[in-house]
């Protein structure tokens, strides 16, 4: 809660948190760390909208068969991990379409300059050299546009995303320095855990790289991708003393295993655990931590209607504040009569 100064009265006023994730079906650990877990803390506190980003989804995809199905998997996992449509608001990008307006107003103030270096479009020409469109190039001032058409002043996201943050504060800066201070300039909020390594040990946890483990994944299922995840790549022998600081299964601990991380932290030292019982011990920590979101999930699975409603209210919420935001950008860009 912020305190503001109006017609020499103290109002209070709450910041504005903006996120927006890209319809990729069930969530996975990387996401829950990295960015989940802000966005269920800060719903106690501030004025928080959370959105599918299905419009930014369509920038990569060759078909759109599946997306109505992850949308819906994305949003029942977020409900079932607490995100709480009472508490803040949760909506689909395309069903405000006012974003699509903005983005359009954005784009005239956006260097091509600034996005041609941004290094995931620079990535992304690179792995699919043919399919670079023009709204992949626009990426980041669609983005710009979501938090912007909510005044976002917080948003909580992984590392990943900081080159796109950055970008977004320049885009705002620009609009506001030719036509007036209409937008906050949105700051990024990481968790402790801002960037997860896959169980490959190598790259970002992620569904592309296949390397992650879903949240609301069976028991059998998490045993068995732990079971093959890389460790200690400096030890080769069971009797080998481990190197926990260069582990990726011992990173994963520390998520789900405080209580015991020392002692893990030691006995991988000593050799006293090996790597397989490491890996044992993690698959348990994870079933057992995501026990109540499996329970959850089932409950929210029996009433398939319940999503489409959050949606539907949240992107009426959502509506107002962004016809409001859009007539203010017009206003200031001297588009009215
Ligand atoms: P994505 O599924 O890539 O659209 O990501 C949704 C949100 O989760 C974004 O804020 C990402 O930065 C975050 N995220 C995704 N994967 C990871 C990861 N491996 N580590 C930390 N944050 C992540
Ligand atoms: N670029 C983000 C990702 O790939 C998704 C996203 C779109 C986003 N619009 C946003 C994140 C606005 C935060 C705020 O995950």
């Amino acid at each position: 809660m912020r305190y503001h100064s109006f017609c020499g009265v103290f109002v209070t006023m709450t910041t504005r948190v903006f996120s927006g994730f890209r319809p990729t079906g069930r969530q996975h650990i990387g996401n829950y760390f990295g960015t989940i877990r802000n966005c269920l803390q800060l719903q106690e506190e501030y004025d928080c909208f959370y959105c599918v980003v299905d419009l930014h989804a369509l920038t990569t995809l060759d078909n759109t068969v599946t997306l109505q199905e992850d949308i819906h998997n994305m949003v029942l996992d977020w409900l079932a991990a607490g995100i709480d449509p009472n508490k803040c608001v949760v909506f689909v990008q395309s069903h405000v379409p006012e974003v699509t307006e903005l983005h359009m107003l954005l784009s005239m103030v956006t260097p091509l300059s600034w996005l041609l270096r941004v290094p995931t479009f620079k990535e992304k020409v690179r792995m699919h050299p043919q399919n670079v469109n023009y709204g992949l190039v626009g990426y980041p001032v669609l983005m710009t546009s979501d938090i912007a058409l909510y005044k976002g002043e917080v948003v909580p996201v992984g590392e990943d995303q900081l080159p796109h943050l950055e970008l977004a504060r320049e885009i705002v800066r620009r609009f506001n320095s030719i036509f007036g201070e209409v937008f906050p300039e949105p700051q990024a909020k990481l968790t402790e855990f801002p960037m997860i390594i896959g169980l490959d040990g190598t790259e970002k946890m992620s569904k592309s790289a296949d390397n992650y483990i879903e949240i609301g994944a069976a028991p059998e299922d998490i045993r068995k991708k732990i079971g093959i995840a890389f460790t200690d790549p400096a030890r080769k022998y069971r009797g080998d003393p481990g190197h926990p600081e260069i582990c990726n299964v011992f990173t994963l601990h520390k998520m789900f295993t405080s209580g015991r991380i020392l002692e893990i932290e030691r006995e991988c030292r000593n050799a006293g655990i090996g790597c397989t019982d490491c890996k044992k011990m993690l698959a348990e920590s994870v079933i057992e931590y995501f026990g109540p979101f499996r329970e959850r999930r089932l409950e929210l699975e029996s009433r398939p209607e319940y999503v489409d409603e959050v949606v539907r209210d949240g992107a009426r919420r959502a509506s107002r504040i962004a016809r409001e935001t859009l007539s203010e950008v017009k206003a200031a860009m001297n588009l009215l009569p």
